[in-house]
């Protein structure tokens, strides 16, 4: 579905007037994709740019009574909360409405009602208010979100992309130029941390809750597969993985009974160890391959603490610089939206759309190997 409101000239500004951007750039950025609405305001220069607020709602405890997310619940729940949240970083950052050059918003991919919500706020803002509203794709908002690291990465750089959905490493060359390495040949991380979990009993959402609990297992206790780690490219594949969890789980807890808390951690420990040595393992192979020096990390496994450790050490022993987004933003939010709004709008974007793509390739975006 896609109803256009017409290209919108970026050296025009908004309607009463013309308003150049060779100053610093205002952007709202709106995620809605999926189960938490984020709302961010980021300035945006030619000298670089910088997060001046942003604010989050988590849908989790509506859902946790489910076991995961309902879909008509989600954007329900959009609607309630992303016009308080537009206000609160407005006032929070000493803004109005009138001192916004651009709306940037999640288009995709990601759950369909949910995409409307944000889709339709961020267009009827941006029509409103004369200026641009842009699309962005959700997984170029996780890739770009460690530049709201202090220090911010400079490109190029490799990035290991860790989100529920996807595993990929892509080299990054600048905005809107990426190239795919590697990738996920079934289940992505975050989606095998959420399916052990729900192995081994524990609650929605599991991979947080998986990591927590593998902090206190055995390292030693059990060894499992490390999928594709002498596969001699770039892929992963984790769906093995949680069957391997499984046998475990079905050799040790008794049939029908809930696995012990002690087991429950030595396998949370042995499948986190495993998950963490590939993921190590192969982004240090794209930085070999790619003969690149500097490693981002993005997505919600980004936040896992021993994925951190592990790639803090390896690239402290290589000279390797790595950066990874401040911890709160690598998981879904608003300020990647905002930031991957200003970077396109800056780099010259200029087809402007009022559309959603629930399902939406990284590799329409990625430029050929
Ligand atoms: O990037 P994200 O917020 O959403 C997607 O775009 O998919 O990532 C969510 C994923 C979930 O699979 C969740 O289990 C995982 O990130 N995750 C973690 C941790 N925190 C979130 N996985 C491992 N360790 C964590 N600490
Ligand atoms: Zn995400």
């Amino acid at each position: 579905m896609t109803v256009k409101h017409g290209r919108v000239d970026l050296t025009r500004g908004r309607g009463a007037g013309a308003r150049p951007y060779n100053r610093p750039m205002l952007v709202l950025g709106i995620e809605s994709s999926c189960d938490e609405t984020g709302v961010a305001l980021y300035e945006g220069g030619a000298g670089g740019g910088r997060l001046l607020a942003h604010a989050l709602h988590s849908q989790v405890a509506m859902h946790a009574a489910y076991g995961g997310v309902v879909p008509e619940l989600a954007s329900r729940d959009h609607i309630r909360r992303v016009l308080p949240l537009t206000r609160h970083v407005l006032t929070a950052s000493a803004k109005a409405l009138a001192d916004l050059d651009g709306v940037a918003y999640t288009q995709g991919p990601g759950l369909a009602g949910a995409l409307l919500v944000g889709a339709s706020v961020a267009n009827g803002l941006a029509y409103a208010l004369g200026i641009p509203a842009v699309g962005i794709h959700h997984l170029e908002g996780h890739l770009l979100s460690p530049l709201l690291a202090e220090p911010a990465p400079r490109f190029p750089f490799v990035a290991l992309l860790v989100s529920g959905g996807h595993t990929q490493l892509l080299a990054v060359e600048g905005v809107g130029r990426y190239q795919l390495l590697g990738e996920s040949l079934d289940d992505a991380a975050g989606e095998a941390f959420d399916k052990t979990a729900m192995l081994l009993g524990l609650p929605y959402p599991g991979g947080a809750e998986l990591s927590r609990l593998a902090e206190t297992g055995d390292p030693l206790r059990f060894r499992l597969p490390r999928p594709m780690l002498g596969s001699g490219d770039l892929d992963f594949s984790f769906s093995g993985l949680k069957t391997a969890v499984l046998t475990l789980v079905r050799k040790h807890a008794r049939a029908g009974e809930a696995v012990p808390p002690e087991l429950r951690a030595d396998i949370a420990r042995a499948f986190q160890e495993a998950v963490v040595d590939v993921l190590a393992a192969k982004s240090l192979a794209a930085l070999t391959i790619s003969g690149r020096r500097r490693l981002v990390v993005a997505g919600g496994v980004g936040a896992n603490k021993q994925l951190r450790e592990r790639l803090r050490a390896e690239c402290a022993r290589r000279g390797v610089e790595l950066f990874f987004p401040p911890l709160e933003l690598c998981t879904d939010n608003g300020a990647m939206i905002a930031l991957a709004g200003a970077l396109r709008m800056g780099a010259g974007t200029r087809d402007y759309a009022f559309s959603i793509r629930p399902r939406w390739p990284l590799g329409e975006l990625l430029t050929p190997r």
